[in-house]
């Protein structure tokens, strides 16, 4: 087991050391069915923004498919990782904060994997409000959800009635799915979901 200096995942370092020293138990190197089956499902391409995308395997899969996609992350090891795995498509990967990042062009799609469940309940609301400010009305939030009532993690687990009551006033659910091919990290405690932003 690796030791490590950091102990707060709300730091960039935290997760830097972690991929330096190669500890993503989150990371699937791939991606996962649903989201493929989103996509392949979609009825056009979105613009997408992939905030916290660590390695980032899905810029792959949107880019191949004619699919305008941003991936941000805040730790530079996170970013070299994804840029090294992505060669063609390094560009699209993005060095920046997500409460911090401004897209150049409106975000009609927000991809959301193990980056909610990275950071500490306290900063659960400032995720949400962003995601809110960043989607146009139509606009969806689809992603995996990690529920558990631990209160260690990363991963930090979520209730149920506490996702929906930070999303309702925003989102309304348009799906919501057993996931199959989790990694035991998340193994039977993770769902797909699709949220769709409300009028403002
Ligand atoms: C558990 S990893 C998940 C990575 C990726 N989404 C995946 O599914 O493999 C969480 C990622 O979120 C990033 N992150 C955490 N807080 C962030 C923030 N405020 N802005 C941008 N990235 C952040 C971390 O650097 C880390 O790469």
């Amino acid at each position: 087991m690796p030791t490590f200096a950091s102990r707060d995942p709300s730091a960039p370092e935290f997760w830097s050391e972690r991929f330096e020293q190669e500890f993503t138990p989150w990371d699937r190197g791939d991606v996962p069915a649903a989201f493929r089956q989103f996509v392949a499902q979609s009825p056009r391409p979105y613009a997408t923004l992939i905030p916290g995308c660590g390695t980032g395997y899905e810029v792959a899969c949107l880019s191949e498919a004619g699919w305008d996609v941003t991936a941000i992350d805040f730790s530079a090891a996170a970013v070299e990782a994804a840029r090294k795995m992505l060669g063609r498509w390094a560009d699209r990967v993005v060095q920046a904060d997500f409460f911090a990042f401004a897209p150049c062009h409106p975000v009609e799609l927000i991809y959301e994997r193990a980056f909610f469940c990275a950071l500490p309940h306290r900063m659960r609301q400032a995720v949400v409000n962003r995601w809110a400010e960043l989607l146009p009305p139509g606009g969806l939030l689809a992603g995996f959800f990690f529920f558990d009532d631990t209160p260690k993690g990363p991963p930090f687990g979520i209730a149920p009635a506490e996702l929906d009551s930070l999303l309702a006033p925003f989102f309304e659910r348009i799906a919501d799915e057993a996931v199959a091919d989790s990694l035991p990290v998340f193994a039977g405690k993770e769902r797909w979901q699709v949220w769709r932003r409300r009028e403002r």
